[in-house]
């Protein structure tokens, strides 16, 4: 191990240049002009795994954009680590809210700034350059390692779920590892054991036939942007809660000692407010923040548009509006049962003068694993080496649906060991990477491939 970290510790100023090409690459999955970048992103995540010593390295395509696979299968008897994560990032727009260009990777005090640096691009890479180090020094690892790179994540894992049920042979394992979440603060490292799923809908309202002139209509017929407005504001009672009958039928309530775990965690609610540069925080009734964000389901209204929103004045009654509206869910939930309460409730409360279409844009299921693993025991242990402090254990607001797939397609626990932070700016402009967080990261990773076989072996005994 000695000669694994003092390699990692030498190298890092390659890692930065080398993360820095992979940030480069444009890999938006949800827009059409980067589908070649896609390819392109595709083959350096292969070309990167071939040169740091993974075999097997391949490119399947799918319907959509392509899934790299790789492995390095010459640890016999030892555990086999299935490790998953994403190379497809979210688009970078508004522009101007960057502080430097999102493809041009830069460093500014303790962090690196670029779309994809956290989510996922610079978790993913971590994990190789801990690999490289291994097979560059002795060329053994402790453990198996199958890798599995997807480029749709950011867009609903549409073609993995097929693949992985395809694949079960080519993606036997132990366990899964995914490092595509957040620590619960700079420099307080966690382990997460819970995401949330989610129902993304959107609604479609059509009015009158044909945009109109709103002095000569305005009066006369329902505005499409108001019904919507109206629609949406009965979503939430004043209590926070979402009124959407049957909602909360499934949600497994939090036991008095998860929540007592949450109240020991440090947390400020005037210090998260203040950061987000609110007057005040808004939640369901009842419940803390963290309670609300880990292990509540919620409703968002994503995006609304309709009618004249271009600069100056237009004076029209649009003929339509739309909305997108998400719903993140928490165990038992299920995304379809969900989605169609959703449905049938905007179609009974909708007002007859207007048209509606609800309609899935995607969905995916939350999961909780299990803490008492193998696999967790040795992601504490390489968290306390690595950072040189105890994890905590938290849940994340966020979805990786691949997760729940794992567990029902491949019979596979996930340890989400996750080196982002909270305040990252996934999804928005500015996304950073905390460079400590990158750098221990590598280590951790190493720690983790040399501790689990310790912790398995330990579980196999009776
Ligand atoms: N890395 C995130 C998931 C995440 C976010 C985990 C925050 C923990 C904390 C992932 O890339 C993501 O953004 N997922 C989408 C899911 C989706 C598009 C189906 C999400 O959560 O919105
Ligand atoms: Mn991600
Ligand atoms: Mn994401």
């Amino acid at each position: 191990m000695d000669t694994v970290l003092s390699y990692i510790e030498s190298n890092k100023e390659r890692y930065l240049r080398e993360l820095t090409d992979l940030l480069a690459i444009p890999s938006v999955s949800t827009n059409k002009e980067n589908v070649q970048d896609m390819q392109r992103c595709a083959q350096w995540v292969a070309d990167q795994m071939r040169s740091i010593g993974l075999q097997n390295v391949q490119i399947f395509p799918t319907a959509g954009h392509p899934i790299v696979y790789s492995e390095w299968l010459g640890a016999a008897g030892k555990p086999t680590v299935l490790l998953y994560g994403h190379y497809d990032v979210q688009p970078v727009e508004p522009l101007e809210l960057w502080t430097s260009p999102p493809f041009q990777a830069t460093v500014r005090g303790d962090n690196l700034y670029a779309r994809g640096a956290a989510d996922d691009k610079g978790q993913v890479f971590l994990h190789l350059k801990s690999i490289e180090a291994f097979l560059r020094n002795g060329g053994v690892l402790p453990v198996n390692i199958k890798m599995l790179i997807e480029g749709e994540e950011e867009i609903g894992s549409e073609h993995l779920e097929k693949f992985v049920a395809d694949k079960k042979d080519l993606l036997k394992a132990d366990l899964v590892l995914i490092s595509d979440s957040s620590m619960f603060a700079r420099g307080v490292p966690s382990i997460c054991y819970g995401l949330r799923g989610l129902a993304y809908m959107q609604i479609d309202l059509v009015g009158p036939n044909r945009d109109l002139h709103s002095g000569s209509f305005g009066g006369t017929v329902h505005n499409p942007i108001q019904a919507l407005t109206e629609i949406i504001a009965q979503l939430h009672d004043k209590h926070g809660r979402v009124t959407i009958p049957g909602f909360y039928r499934e949600v497994l309530p939090l036991t008095k000692k998860e929540r007592a775990a949450y109240k020991r965690l440090p947390w400020s609610d005037k210090k998260y407010a203040k950061d987000l540069g609110v007057k005040q925080l808004y939640g369901e009734k009842g419940f803390t923040t963290l309670e609300r964000v880990w292990a509540r389901p919620t409703l968002e209204c994503n995006g609304i548009w309709g009618g004249f929103t271009g600069e100056g004045a237009k004076t029209v009654l649009p003929s339509r509006a739309s909305a997108k509206v998400s719903m993140r869910l928490v165990p038992n939930q299920r995304s379809t049962k969900v989605g169609k309460l959703f449905e049938s409730y905007i179609k009974r409360i909708a007002p007859k003068t207007v048209s509606v279409t609800v309609r899935t844009i995607h969905g995916g299921e939350p999961a909780i694993t299990p803490i008492d693993s193998p696999g967790v025991q040795a992601a504490v242990a390489a968290l306390e080496k690595g950072f040189g402090k105890n994890p905590l254990y938290q849940r994340e607001g966020g979805s990786i649906p691949i997760v729940v797939q794992f567990k029902q397609l491949l019979g596979l626990d996930t340890v989400l060991l996750g080196f982002g932070l909270p305040d990252e700016n996934s999804h928005a402009p500015d996304e950073f990477l905390d460079l400590n967080n990158f750098y221990c990261g590598i280590k951790t990773s190493a720690h983790f491939f040399n501790e689990l076989p310790h912790f398995m072996a330990a579980r196999r005994k009776p």
